[in-house]
């Protein structure tokens, strides 16, 4: 057997910032006061913080030498150049949009293409993305493949989209359906990749019927490492290549520049027709901002310009993927249920086989969120029947969303090994007392988006009965 060097941080820490430890009688308290929500949390009183990837990971030195460089210019700005010269660079799609971050860009795009009574295919929407399509009147609908919705099937490209449902849909719904979207990785679906051979095929499909192609291009570079690292047809292809193929398929995109940007805010459309990139920018300046700023500062534009060039490298995306893989073997090989196998940005725990005794409408993904949080300080995110469940077109009851799993989203750059080696522990010490974890139930929650604020109460342990 090959003695392999461990794969440690490919970079040194030159500023730190202290971690705050809590007592778990001062996080009883804490959790408490924020009704259970971990969005409701100050970020003060938590230990790890694993409640997103987007926009928390750290800056590269160079990253920060080109923060110095941003020139802020309403109109014209060098920074904007560069920054249009980076996406144009790496994604290869000449109109180039500056978004304040992802969600705007949707809005942006499907206020522009969408409306009332018409389709919009994913392979699954993300929360914010699903909230955008609504908001023009139009559905969204999730179809992702069969394999992405069995946590235990280890398909090495989960997030692809069931060809059958979105060639069905097309033929059902002519005329009605303005684009076809495709989420890489998809993010709702377990951060699992999607294959090359799928984006093409879903390229024919949208051929055939004549309708655009876009692609949520969040974790863009860390979807082709996957493919790199498990697509026959991509072997020996580079990275940037597996990007360049990815994007050729595709009419346009729009980013979120806090993930794969290795930025804190910012985002993007870039779009290849030059009537749509035009008619998005009249757009822009009306929400964002003149269109060679959109929603962000000078020195942002160029801290993405430099990031999506940094994501590109291949120490990183190794280092990034294998931290990933690390923690779900750990987990794995404790018998704790997981999303498998794994994928670009976080450990998805499979809340629904992790609690069993939870029925859905007791959030069992938001139950173990808490649990988790009370153990060692933990923040997850619930991605289940809280964040995706949906209501019944008709009676309005709610109904579960197909998996209840917890995120475990790892910031970019930001935690070491042993930080995750903590994390590993933490859910190893509630996996031992899973049978006492209680479910909750909403206090008060908004229509849409409810898990940003919602409330809970926690229901009350099973007590023997008296007779
Ligand atoms: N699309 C996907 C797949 C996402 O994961 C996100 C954000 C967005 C769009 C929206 O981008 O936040 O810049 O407006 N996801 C974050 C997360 C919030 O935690 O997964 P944004």
């Amino acid at each position: 057997m090959k003695n392999e060097l461990p794969i440690i941080e490919p970079f040194r820490i030159k500023s730190v910032e202290p971690i705050r430890m809590t007592s778990s009688s001062e996080r009883a308290v804490l959790i408490e006061r924020a009704g259970f929500n971990l969005f409701r949390l100050d970020s003060v009183d938590v230990i790890i913080d694993l409640l997103t990837d987007s926009g928390t990971g750290a800056m590269s030195s160079e990253q920060w030498a080109a923060v110095m460089r941003g020139d802020e210019s309403y109109a014209g700005s060098p920074s904007y150049r560069r920054f249009e010269a980076s996406v144009r660079e790496v994604f290869g799609l000449p109109f180039v949009i500056p978004t304040h971050q992802g969600r705007a860009a949707e809005h942006i795009l499907f206020r522009t293409l969408t409306g009332p009574g018409q389709v919009v295919p994913n392979n699954t929407h993300f929360d914010t993305t699903r909230a955008n399509v609504e908001a023009t009147g139009a559905e969204a609908l999730d179809l992702p493949c069969a394999e992405g919705l069995d946590p235990t099937s280890s398909y090495p490209f989960k997030g692809n989209m069931d060809l059958a449902a979105l060639e069905r849909c097309l033929v059902e719904n002519p005329g009605r359906v303005p684009l076809v979207t495709m989420t890489v990785t998809n993010n709702a679906g377990g951060g699992q990749p999607v294959s090359l051979e799928n984006l093409e095929a879903v390229r024919a499909l949208c051929d055939v019927h004549g309708v655009p192609l876009f692609l949520d291009a969040c974790r863009f570079a860390e979807n082709a490492y996957l493919v790199q690292q498990r697509e026959e047809q991509a072997r020996g292809m580079g990275v940037r290549e597996i990007v360049h193929a990815m994007f050729a398929l595709a009419d346009g995109c729009t980013m979120s520049a806090k993930k794969d940007g290795l930025a804190n805010i910012g985002g993007f459309l870039a779009v290849r027709d030059e009537a749509l990139g035009l008619a998005l920018r009249q757009r822009l300046v009306v929400t964002e901002g003149f269109h060679t700023y959109g929603g962000m500062s000078g020195r942002d534009l160029e801290a993405v310009a430099q990031g999506l060039r940094e994501v590109l490298d291949r120490g990183y995306l190794e280092y990034r993927c294998a931290t990933i893989r690390y923690v779900h073997e750990r987990l794995s090989g404790l018998g704790v249920p997981l999303v498998s196998p794994p994928g670009g940005h976080a450990i998805f725990l499979d809340a629904g086989r992790f609690l069993p005794h939870l029925p859905w409408s007791s959030f069992p993904g938001q139950a173990l969120a808490v649990e988790l949080y009370l153990e060692g300080g933990l923040r997850s995110c619930e991605i289940g029947s809280l964040m995706l469940g949906r209501r019944d077109a008709v009676t309005d009851a709610e109904l579960p969303a197909p998996l209840e799993l917890v995120r475990l989203a790892v910031p970019r750059r930001t935690y070491t090994k042993s930080h995750l080696d903590y994390v590993i522990e933490i859910v190893r010490r509630v996996w031992e007392r899973r049978a006492d974890v209680l479910g909750v139930e909403i206090d008060s929650a908004p229509r849409v988006l409810r898990h940003f604020s919602a409330r809970f109460r926690r229901e009350r342990a099973a007590t023997p009965s008296l007779n």
